[in-house]
């Protein structure tokens, strides 16, 4: 989808819960806060949570319509907010502690060369975190994209598994009011 068509989908209603993901929140609490970036932030439910955390957040989305919503939370103005594409936004490499993609589906190679350039982004022991909806969600989940070319698996993100210490790399289960939906974890360190 272009950002034309996310900025319709968010003039329509809120897209999604003002929460963070339950397993994102796990996965980050506790964590020393630093430098991160929200790639595809949405209405920045994960940047406003991690900002309240004390992380210096970057929420990058090519919908402004989605970041407008953010922008009106509380807490708001200790995210620092960026309309931009994602694939052609950069940080200087070394510099962040974590890169949080949620829920983002390009197609490739733009998925692959993305994750790659956000592994640069990190230094060494800086963490990546990508999780949306695994291609099996068409068969035996609900919810998500449709386009079996956009969404993740263990497999397809297994290049950019290999060039990280990985925590875990694996489908996971989420339980919505529509029943099951399968998604894919990746969660890992930058080596160093
Ligand atoms: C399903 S939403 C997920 C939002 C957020 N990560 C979350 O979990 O709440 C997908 C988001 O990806 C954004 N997006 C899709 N392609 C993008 C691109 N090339 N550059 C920037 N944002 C993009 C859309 O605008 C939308 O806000």
């Amino acid at each position: 989808m272009r950002a034309e068509d996310w900025d319709r989908r968010y003039a329509e209603r809120p897209q999604w819960s003002a929460e963070p993901n339950g397993l994102v929140a796990e996965l980050l609490a506790g964590l020393p806060p630093g430098a991160a970036a929200d790639l595809a932030a949405g209405e920045g439910r994960h940047a406003l949570w991690l900002a309240a955390e004390g992380w210096r957040v970057t929420a990058v989305d090519f919908a402004d319509a989605g970041l407008s919503r953010g922008r009106q939370r509380p807490g708001a103005e200790r995210v620092d907010w960026v309309t931009a594409d994602v694939t052609g936004w950069t940080a200087a490499p070394g510099s962040l502690d974590l890169v949080l993609v949620a829920y983002l589906h390009l197609p490739e190679p733009e998925t692959t060369a993305l994750l790659t350039r956000a592994v640069g982004w990190l230094r060494a022991g800086g963490r990546l975190l990508v999780l949306g909806h695994d291609v099996a969600n068409l068969t035996e989940g609900v919810g998500g994209p449709q386009e079996p070319g956009i969404l993740h698996s263990v497999a397809r993100l297994g290049p950019i598994a290999r060039m990280l210490d990985v925590d875990r790399l694996e489908q996971v289960r989420r339980d919505t009011p529509d029943g099951p939906a399968i998604d894919t974890l990746l969660w890992g360190r930058r080596p160093g």
